[in-house]
């Protein structure tokens, strides 16, 4: 498999909203999610949507490894979410600093909803459906935005709270994962 090409904000594509998956457990389906964990993991990214490497299909996946460097950091297991269906647990959101793979070089806040119950399925046709809080909620709905064509900056509320990565955070580990 291999490591593709993520389109950067601007391309049509990212702007489209994703076909649903029909028939699981394809070779097909599992050629994509190979190159896209290549992508992801070439990138460190924390999560990456099909219609970022150009397939506009209603797949993400994401993760967040524990990581020494940051042992506070939120954990999020390895995950692939196909035709998600997300449901906010109660109106209460929170602002976040987020990144993107099709934005890079950049940071901003984005409010998300704090609460969050997810459904779809795995690459198998399994269901998945888990109700999940903070960070966890957060990479969830940063990456099924993708599949509506949404990208982070269009939920930009205080544009004095986004800009270039280096800038905002010159020399501080710790800086957020891309998505
Ligand atoms: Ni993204």
């Amino acid at each position: 498999m291999a490591v593709k090409e993520v389109l950067r904000m601007g391309h049509p594509l990212l702007l489209q909203e994703a076909q649903p998956v029909t028939r699981f457990d394809t070779p097909e389906l599992h050629a994509l999610l190979a190159d896209m964990r290549d992508t992801m993991a070439h990138l460190d990214g924390a999560g990456l949507a099909a219609p970022q490497i150009g397939v506009s299909l209603q797949v993400v996946i994401f993760g967040v490894a524990h990581n020494p460097r940051y042992p506070d950091a939120e954990q999020v297991p390895q995950t692939v979410l196909i035709n998600p269906e997300l449901t906010p647990l109660d109106d209460e959101q929170e602002d976040g600093w987020e990144g993107c793979l099709s934005v890079p070089g950049f940071r901003g806040v984005v409010p998300r909803y704090t609460r969050l119950r997810y459904r779809g399925f795995d690459e198998k046709g399994q269901p998945i459906d888990r109700s999940v809080t903070g960070f966890h909620a957060r990479v969830v709905q940063h990456e099924c935005d993708h599949l509506m064509g949404i990208l982070y900056p269009m939920r930009i509320e205080d544009f004095s709270r986004f800009g270039f990565t280096d800038v905002l955070f010159p020399g501080l580990v710790g800086v957020p994962e891309s998505e």
